[in-house]
């Protein structure tokens, strides 16, 4: 019989990495893993990276370096980079952080248990290849046991866009799309054990095509499943945006009204430079037609500033498209060249013009944020309750368009979910009471 031991997993990076490392977590159960969640104590470390800024990258190395007192502490100890800076950098990072065991990137964690097995015999384990057979078809099952009442589910991996700034397409490799059979049955199986709520994820979502019907395709099938209530997905790209999606926001009733579609810039040169392949004008006329099919939906996005040749007029012209679209989510981030993209070459902007047009833009984008949470004050929506809040007799879940609301009520349990009417708006939530 094999003894337990503990694993703990650190994760960075966006939500396909927190997906990996639960299919990680489980495919080391198997030789005896158990998760814990602190690094004290653990058998092994495993850190699921993110390569997407040059900071997030940093990070890694720095905290490694602070398991050396844990590994002097206990020799038996592995440490595992796994993700997005695995796959960039592997060797490097054995290279130059000799306390590292085991390099597994995102398309061959399936291998982690071999991989285990030689760290465990005091051998360096290194896999970043992409392999021809498909990890899923590899990995265990997924464990019976009751889940939270929301969950991700990956249907579509890596990217074939090469945005000039991002490492993604050479972390994650070329699109691939699960099979519509696979997907389905993994979203049953995630429903009997008690979750209500699917967000599919890609780092291309919309362009999947494991079914012939595309990403709206394996969304309608998925609405037949009783018992799922919500459906989400992320992240899109403006180009994949086709007819049949647009028009299931209108039509299927358990698509959430929240759409993450990034646009980066409003400015034509430098989407051009970006190699976006769309236009400022473009995106806006999108989103003119998701509005038309689902009215009330809330839209999120993601913006650069200071891409390399970005002038003061291009900038303007982000904030303007910023004005024009009315963004109820948003993340944005000053650009950092990464080694190996084509935009890593070019003229930089000065720092200090960097910082500056990220605080005017972050300015703009949370009086949005807030103009747009206020307006949801008096209406009703759906709430799918998930942990209990900080105050006695508060429950917490997320809206229909993915607010966090509180409500206080005694009788509620997570995973319900019920129509609320909103009362009050805070910085970063919403207040309730049931209907
Ligand atoms: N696939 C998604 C997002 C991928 S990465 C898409 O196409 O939109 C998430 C976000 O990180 C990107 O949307 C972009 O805004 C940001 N990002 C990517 N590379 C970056 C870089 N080199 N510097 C700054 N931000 C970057
Ligand atoms: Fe990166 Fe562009 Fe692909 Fe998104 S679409 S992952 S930003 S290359
Ligand atoms: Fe980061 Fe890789 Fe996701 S670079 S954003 S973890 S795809």
């Amino acid at each position: 019989m094999s003894q337990t031991r503990k694993l703990f997993i650190k994760t960075y990076g966006c939500q396909m990495n927190v997906y990996d490392s639960e299919r990680m977590a489980e495919a080391l159960g198997g030789q005896g893993y158990v998760q814990t969640d602190s690094a004290e104590g653990a058998d092994m470390i495993l850190l699921n990276t993110c390569h997407i800024r040059e900071k997030a990258a940093e990070k890694v190395y720095s905290e490694l370096g602070r398991f050396r007192e844990l590994k002097d502490a206990n020799p038996e100890l592995r440490i595992g980079v796994a993700g997005c800076v695995a796959q960039a950098e592997g060797e490097e990072i054995m290279r130059r952080q000799p306390l590292v065991d085991l390099v597994v990137g995102p398309q061959s964690y399936h291998r982690l248990p071999q991989l285990e097995a030689r760290a465990r015999a005091g051998q360096k384990a290194l896999d970043t290849d992409f392999p021809e057979e498909d990890k899923f078809d590899h990995l265990t099952a997924r464990p019976k046991a009751r889940r939270a009442p929301a969950a991700f589910l990956t249907v579509q991996e890596g990217c074939d866009k090469f945005c000039a700034f991002c490492v993604v397409p050479y972390t994650r490799g070329a699109e691939v799309s699960r099979p519509a059979a696979r997907v389905m049955s993994e979203a049953r199986d995630l429903v009997e054990r008690g979750v209500r709520e699917i967000t599919l994820l890609g780092q291309n979502v919309n362009a999947y095509h494991g079914h012939e019907g595309g990403l709206a395709g394996i969304i309608r099938e998925l609405a037949t499943i009783d018992g799922l209530e919500r459906i989400r997905f992320t992240t899109s790209h403006p180009n994949d945006m086709d007819d049949a999606l647009i028009a299931a926001h209108g039509e299927v009733d358990k698509l959430m009204p929240y759409l993450h579609l990034p646009v980066q810039s409003g400015s034509d040169g430098v989407l051009k430079a970006m190699n976006r392949k769309h236009s400022a004008e473009s995106y806006l006329r999108l989103i003119e037609r998701i509005r038309a099919a689902r009215p009330d939906i809330l839209l999120s996005g993601d913006f650069i500033v200071g891409f390399p040749g970005e002038t003061e007029a291009d900038f303007q012209a982000t904030m303007d498209l910023v004005e024009a679209v009315e963004y109820g989510q948003c993340y944005s981030f000053k650009y950092s060249p990464r080694p190996g993209t084509p935009a890593a070459e070019r003229a930089h902007v000065d720092e200090a013009t960097k910082d500056d047009r990220l605080q005017r833009l972050q300015a703009l984008l949370k009086r949005q944020q807030r103009a747009v949470q206020d307006r949801m004050v008096g209406r009703e929506v759906g709430v799918l309750f998930e942990r209990p809040g900080r105050a006695a007799g508060q429950m917490v879940g997320k809206s229909d368009h993915l607010h966090s609301v509180f409500v206080e009520s005694s009788d509620l349990v997570a995973g319900d979910l019920r129509r609320v009417r909103i009362t009050g708006s805070a910085a970063n939530s919403l207040a309730a009471e049931l209907v």
